[in-house]
């Protein structure tokens, strides 16, 4: 297709060794041996019955057989693209890390943007979150930046992922419903789970029902931390923010390009690379001084708080541009395998108990999905950076090692580490916290107030954009059998703002709650129109 020719890249190029020529020509079985006919099995007279000696249907349909693999536990339905990312400028104040020193040196990237919840054949244009996710393929190794199209999260512990998923999951015994979050068990969790308010604010905004691909921002939503050269930690915030703007459905229209297209997102994104209308994102960065850990009203380590805009501002450092199409979706799109632990000398993590949980999860699944410890050594996740170490053998090895697989050892031949001493550019070296304490299975207190930033979120909206949340909650409210449920998660919204509650509940039947209920929640902190807050642009 067009992208691909026109912008080949280091990514690209070494993708070539993996590329079957088109052709034509006699048709092999896998072992090259050429085949005389691939249209009628081998059978005993014209009419008789088929032998068990004819190994080409046997290869045929065992290859057919085995040609699924799981799909992703969540984010299960995608769409990627290749393309490059540039820096404005140099980060060498803030980091080492290799793709962010030269301006304008581009690294090659895949995106791959989701839906959450829904399996590989629902539709696009339901209400959800969306992965936005990144492969940086730097010199240093892989990046990967894994993050969703709104800046929070449901929950602050990883150890509650597989709670919430099982209630956003449709329900076990018939599998029922599909599409939007309109269930009693994913209400009934977040009623019973105020932490998530946060999220569900902004899971009931236009944000949830993008336009586009093209048009979502993308966020880390964890605190990460930048290190420099000389040691020095600082703590970040991913953003990326798309050129075309931030555009969503009306929530009719998402319904009905549901039914007439439910392709319609990665449609959108094909056809736009086709054409050559590249889609171009900026990464913006919140810089956060080690020293400013706890300057703020919350954690900066709780994964349901943004850091407002305000107090720290975006800054642009540089643009992505996707520019290739996949040519083949399962070997590229279906098997790339991101993971926040895949980190590059320069990036480094922070205590986020949902980053440190994710940091195992996403090898674990992989390891699964993806058929034993090789997957790396798919093409599409391929680092362009060279890979030497002592990991061997394993289901689906591509690589035959020479010699000793054994650290240290004497008689030559085996890649060693680097420790010691001052470290060569280019070697990961992990950021030296001071953490002291007592292992506790407790929820830190600086990580309590779950409602503050929903009503601030609420309070920057306009007044069509409140009414839209005020129908999705109802729409969705609505759909809930138990009228408990129902009367809970309003009473939890009264403490976001009372009169969201006392129209929700009265568009859905439940009492109103008390008008005192939410008072002292926060509410009076909310400044009026946040930008980094707003749901679409203004
Ligand atoms: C995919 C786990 C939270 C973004 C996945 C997958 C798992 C997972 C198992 C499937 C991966 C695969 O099969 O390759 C978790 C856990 C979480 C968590 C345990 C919390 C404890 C989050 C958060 C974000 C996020 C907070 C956003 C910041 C994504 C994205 C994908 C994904 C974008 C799709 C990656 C792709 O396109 O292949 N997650 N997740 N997840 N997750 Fe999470």
């Amino acid at each position: 297709n067009r992208g691909n020719r026109a912008n080949r890249d280091s990514k690209d190029a070494a993708l070539d060794a993996f590329r079957v020529p088109a052709g034509e020509g006699a048709v092999t079985t896998d072992q090259g041996v050429r085949v005389d006919d691939t249209d009628n099995s081998l059978h005993v007279g014209e009419r008789g019955p088929t032998l068990l000696e004819d190994f080409h249907l046997r290869e045929k349909l065992t290859r057919f057989d085995h040609e699924r693999i799981p799909e992703r536990v969540v984010h299960a339905r995608g769409a990627g693209a290749y393309g490059y990312f540039e820096p404005y400028e140099s980060l060498a104040e803030y980091t080492c890390a290799d793709f962010l020193q030269d301006p304008g040196r581009r690294t090659p990237v895949f995106v791959r943007f989701s839906t959450v919840q829904g399996p590989r054949g629902s539709a696009d244009t339901v209400r959800d979150v969306r992965g936005f996710a990144t492969k940086f393929y730097t010199r240093h190794g892989n990046y990967d930046l894994v993050g969703n199209n709104m800046p929070v999260f449901f929950i602050q512990d990883a150890v509650k992922f597989p709670d919430f998923v099982h209630a956003v999951k449709p329900e076990p015994p018939n599998e029922i419903p599909t599409g939007a979050s309109a269930h009693d068990t994913f209400w009934d969790f977040c009623s019973l789970q105020p932490e998530s308010t946060h999220m569900l604010m902004w899971v009931m905004s236009d944000r949830a029902i993008p336009r586009s691909f093209r048009m979502m921002q993308g966020f880390g939503v964890h605190t990460f931390r930048l290190v420099n050269a000389e040691g020095r930690g600082t703590f970040v915030k991913f953003h990326w923010k798309p050129r075309l703007g931030v555009c969503s459905q009306v929530w009719d229209e998402a319904q009905l390009t549901a039914g007439r297209d439910p392709d319609f997102h990665r449609r959108d994104l094909w056809e736009a690379i086709e054409a050559g209308a590249y889609p171009e994102w900026e990464l913006g960065l919140q810089l956060i001084p080690e020293e400013d850990e706890f300057a703020f009203p919350f954690d900066l380590l709780d994964p349901t708080k943004l850091v407002p805009e305000e107090l720290v501002p975006v800054r642009p450092v540089g643009r992505m541009v996707l520019n290739r199409n996949p040519e083949n979706f399962f070997a590229e799109t279906e098997q790339i395998a991101f993971h926040t632990a895949n980190v590059v000398p320069g990036i480094d993590f922070t205590n986020d108990p949902l980053l440190q949980g994710r940091n195992f999860s996403y090898l674990d699944t992989q390891l699964i999905r993806l058929g034993g410890p090789n997957f790396s050594q798919l093409p599409v996740n391929r680092p362009i950076a060279e890979v030497r170490n002592n990991q061997r053998d394993g289901y689906g090895q591509q690589l035959i090692h020479p010699g000793p697989s054994y650290a240290p050892n004497s008689v030559g031949g085996c890649p060693a580490a680097m420790g010691g001493g001052r470290l060569p550019e280019g070697v990961f070296e992990h950021y030296q916290e001071r953490v002291d304490g007592r292992a506790v299975r407790r929820r830190s207190p600086s990580f309590a107030d779950h409602y503050s930033q929903a009503a601030l979120f609420w309070h920057s909206m306009a007044a069509w954009e409140q009414e839209h949340i005020t129908a999705a909650f109802a729409f969705e409210l609505g759909k809930v059998g138990e009228q408990a449920v129902r009367q809970r998660m309003v009473d939890n919204l009264v403490h976001v703002d009372p009169a969201l509650a006392a129209e929700v509940a009265r568009r859905i039947g439940v009492a109103e709650p008390a008008p005192d209920q939410g008072q002292d929640q926060g509410r009076e902190q909310a400044p009026q129109q946040e930008s980094g807050l707003r749901a679409s642009p203004a």
